[in-house]
């Protein structure tokens, strides 16, 4: 499935710098914090033409990272940059103007559709508040249905008769209806079953092919990921660990926690590899790591060189080539000294 992409060493598309989106709690957490830091400091881009993974466990902030590139939560500070534009500053048309060249795909499609809309209302609400000519839009509902698999005769049905996959096929229709240059795919296949998520996997690279669209796939599994994208973004507690081509992630990854990944998943022989190893990690993701000031992963690494530094110096995102970054004190001397 993996291709080569004319536009994947091309300009970006879409840039995230260091980007925060921290939330007030209701009541402080064990550490008298009375805020979350969902989003910490997440950076990486999205180049024309790519499709990049962005992969963390549950909690580790990948939808508010979604919602904030869109602002549909407000970030609280960093630089979201679309095709040169600041987005952060926008004003209100040029922010419409954005939500149509770029489109979120939820995990959720019986959540995310309106259960009073049929599948054809769906449709022509979406282009009607985007501007397009009313006396084309059933031409245009036909087309779409037709390019995501749904049959004409589905247009008089509302989401809760339709099957998860179809569902799902809607919501992509839905978010193709403006036609948007960049998908943000958030978790698209998790909630399917796994006979229905190959169908909408196979959807979603065929029409990128087609359409010419450019992907930030979200997901937890860092195998599906691998198997789809270019580039992978690994972010652990609001941050970026480390970025690195698809291909080579397996074979050269730095992060010792891109390595503990990659230690769950499961291999082709069906067994786990030390699948305990990641356990519990969500649960200080959304509580937060214990090291204000270090590395967030500091206080679970097994890096055999990890040291005091590590509890109290935040790790920058530092190019180790031309196509891998790592955030880690230890792993980026480890790719300097070639070990
Ligand atoms: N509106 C909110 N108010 C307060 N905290 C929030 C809010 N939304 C998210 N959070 C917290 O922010 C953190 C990141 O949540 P987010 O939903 O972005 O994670 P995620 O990586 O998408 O998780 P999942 O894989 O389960 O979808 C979590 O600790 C979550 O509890
Ligand atoms: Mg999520």
């Amino acid at each position: 499935m993996s291709r080569v992409l004319a536009g994947a060493d091309g300009a970006p598309l879409l840039e995230v710098a260091e980007l925060v989106k921290r939330y007030p709690r209701e009541r402080s957490d064990p550490r008298g914090r009375r805020w979350v830091d969902a989003v910490n400091g997440l950076s990486f881009d999205v180049r024309r033409g790519e499709t990049l993974g962005l992969v963390g466990e549950s909690g580790c902030g990948k939808t508010t990272a979604a919602m904030a590139i869109l602002r549909l939560v407000e970030p609280t500070s960093g630089s979201v940059r679309f095709d040169g534009a600041e987005v952060t500053t926008m004003d209100r048309p040029a922010l419409k103007r954005l939500r149509r060249r770029v489109q979120l795909v939820f995990q959720d499609s019986a959540g995310a559709l309106d259960p009073r809309l049929t599948v054809g209302a769906t449709l022509r609400e979406v282009l009607l508040v985007h501007g397009y000519d009313p006396s084309r839009s059933e031409e245009r509902v036909r087309d779409l249905l037709e390019q995501v698999g749904l049959s004409s005769s589905e247009v008089v049905r509302y989401p809760h008769e339709l099957s998860g996959g179809q569902r799902q096929r809607l919501g992509i229709a839905r978010a193709l209806a403006v036609e948007p240059e960049l998908l943000l795919l958030d978790e698209p296949v998790s909630a399917l079953d796994v006979s229905v998520r190959a169908q909408i996997v196979n959807l979603l690279l065929d029409l990128r092919e087609r359409l010419r669209l450019t992907y930030l796939f979200i997901a937890h599994d860092l195998a599906l990921v691998r198997h789809l994208c270019d580039r992978v973004v690994v972010m652990y507690a609001g941050r970026t660990m480390e970025i690195a081509h698809a291909r080579d992630v397996e074979r050269r990854a730095l992060h010792p926690y891109t390595r503990e990944l990659l230690a769950a998943v499961p291999r082709v022989d069906g067994s786990r590899r030390r699948r305990e190893a990641v356990k519990g990690t969500a649960a200080i993701t959304a509580s937060g790591p214990s090291t204000p000031g270090g590395c967030p992963w500091s206080e679970r690494c097994a890096h055999p060189r990890k040291d005091d530094s590590c509890l109290t110096v935040l790790p920058p995102l530092e190019r180790t080539s031309d196509h891998h970054q790592v955030a880690c004190l230890k792993a980026f001397s480890e790719a300097e000294s070639g070990a």
